[in-house]
């Protein structure tokens, strides 16, 4: 990781002066280090959405959001779809390296031995309705990973910590596919571990224990470039969440379930579920997309084009380009024809076109098309935020681990300007 000084800047309030240093990135990505802002000015600054505010430095993810850059360690996100799988990629998040391959296999196999949930969490299941939100049933039974492992919490023991992410990467697929066979009725498949990761999740969710099932090499091969395109983004909603839920010492299993929650909304990890049943609607009201367009533009509609816009990406997402392209090679082998494929590309046409989204800078983000390639695996909608949360967890825990390594690290507690009533007395219930 590196980071250094740059020159300073000079914030003047009440005629005095605080110079506050500039720190500066391995990409140049510059900052105005505030730590000493409060104690000498009494001043904070108000930030409201983070947009400008750095919580830490990370030596994990860079992005640029003008020219749609992504990389993970140093490398290209289009390198890391085109030549690694998602344990490798994982390896790479968390450890900081690429792996050679007997660490590879060491990590393989570790992973593959704790792919099992307890047999006594399985009756958890039987306690949620049947049409529970799985993301809801993720995020509980990932917390609750915490009470059947009580021997591995301590967020500063290095080998409980170890365990402790073999344990979550291994069995959250298996968490995730439960959640759908629940939904179903269907049994619950045991993982086999002589498949690949990907191979393997597809088949507890799509098995049945009464027939053959053979995975389909196209489906393991575009969910493993879904994964690894998902896999971390920096600070985004969810990974900012881990962080602070972290930062108070809570265990690795809450942080993430935490985490998992915070992905859930439609702004952030559910845009690929909203955006779906957005095409879905469009379809069904006769594929009309400039009514919707229309619609996103009307600042007395809150209704927003799903799958478009980005925080950070003014230019284009450099992981919509990866999936689109895996999008449209999956639709021409399996021969699909989704009506709803056809509304997103029209969609997508009249938007870019059009000056809203133009001056905007609002483009296809990656879940315009994640959902499309998990319908046509045949997933229903409501697993598609499980799906983004499974390819996040390395990156989750990747800056959970970084966050406490860091020698500066302090619990986050940010500060606010109190804009509610001063002071004033109670008065007795007889008089209000
Ligand atoms: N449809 C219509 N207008 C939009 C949209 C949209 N999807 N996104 C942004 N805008 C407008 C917004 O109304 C605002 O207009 P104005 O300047 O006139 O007030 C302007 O564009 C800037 O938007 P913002 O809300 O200030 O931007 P933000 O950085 O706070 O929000 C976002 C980013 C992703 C939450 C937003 O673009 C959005 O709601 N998109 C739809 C949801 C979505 O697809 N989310 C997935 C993001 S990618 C996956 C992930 O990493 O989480």
């Amino acid at each position: 990781m590196t980071k250094s000084e740059s020159g300073t800047a000079t914030i003047s309030y009440n005629g005095s002066d605080l110079d506050v240093s500039v720190i500066e990135g391995s990409e140049n990505e510059k900052a105005l280090d505030i730590s000493k802002l409060r104690g000498t000015t009494g001043l904070i600054t108000l930030d409201e959405g983070y947009v400008n505010t750095g919580n830490t430095t990370s030596g994990i993810t860079f992005l640029n959001g003008e020219k749609g850059i992504l990389r993970y360690r140093g490398y290209p996100i289009e390198q890391l779809a085109a030549h690694c799988d998602f344990v490798e990629v994982s390896y790479l998040l968390i450890y900081g390296k690429l792996p050679n391959d007997e660490e590879l296999n060491a990590f393989r196999e570790s992973i593959r031995n704790h792919t099992m949930i307890h047999e006594d969490m399985k009756s958890f299941y039987d306690g949620f309705p049947k049409d529970a939100h799985p993301m809801a049933i993720l995020s509980s039974v990932v917390g609750a990973l915490s009470t059947f492992y009580q021997d591995s919490l301590d967020p500063q023991n290095a080998e409980q910590v170890e365990v402790s992410i073999h344990r979550l990467l291994a069995k959250l697929p298996t968490i995730a596919a439960y959640s759908y066979k629940k939904s179903t009725g269907q049994p619950f498949m045991y993982p086999q571990n002589h498949l690949s990761y990907c191979e393997n999740f597809l088949r507890m969710m799509f098995a049945v224990p009464s027939m053959d099932y053979e995975v389909d090499p196209v489906f393991a091969e575009a969910l493993n470039l879904l994964l690894i395109c998902h896999a971390d983004h920096e600070q985004n909603c969810s990974t900012a969440t881990v962080r602070i839920v972290g930062s108070s010492n809570a265990n690795l299993f809450a942080s993430i379930s935490a985490g998992i929650c915070a992905l859930w909304g439609p702004l952030h990890g559910g845009a690929n579920e909203a955006c779906v049943n957005m095409l879905q609607r469009i379809a069904d009201d006769g594929g009309n997309v400039k009514k919707y367009v229309d619609m996103a533009k009307d600042k007395k509609d809150n209704f927003r084009l799903m799958g478009f816009g980005h925080r950070v990406y003014k230019n284009f997402d450099p992981r919509a380009t990866i999936i689109k392209q895996a999008c449209d090679r999956l639709l021409n082998r399996l021969n699909l024809d989704d009506p709803l494929f056809d509304v997103a590309q029209r969609l997508e046409e009249v938007a870019l076109k059009d000056d809203y989204f133009v001056e905007r800078k609002l483009y296809p983000n990656v879940d315009f098309y994640s959902g499309i390639i998990y319908r046509a695996m045949g997933l229903p909608t409501q697993m598609f935020t499980v799906m983004f949360a499974i390819g996040r967890l390395p990156g989750w825990i990747a800056h959970w681990v970084e966050m406490h390594q860091s020698p500066t690290n302090r619990i986050g507690r940010p500060r606010q300007v109190y804009t509610g009533p001063t002071e004033r007395d109670v008065v007795p219930m007889s008089q209000r």
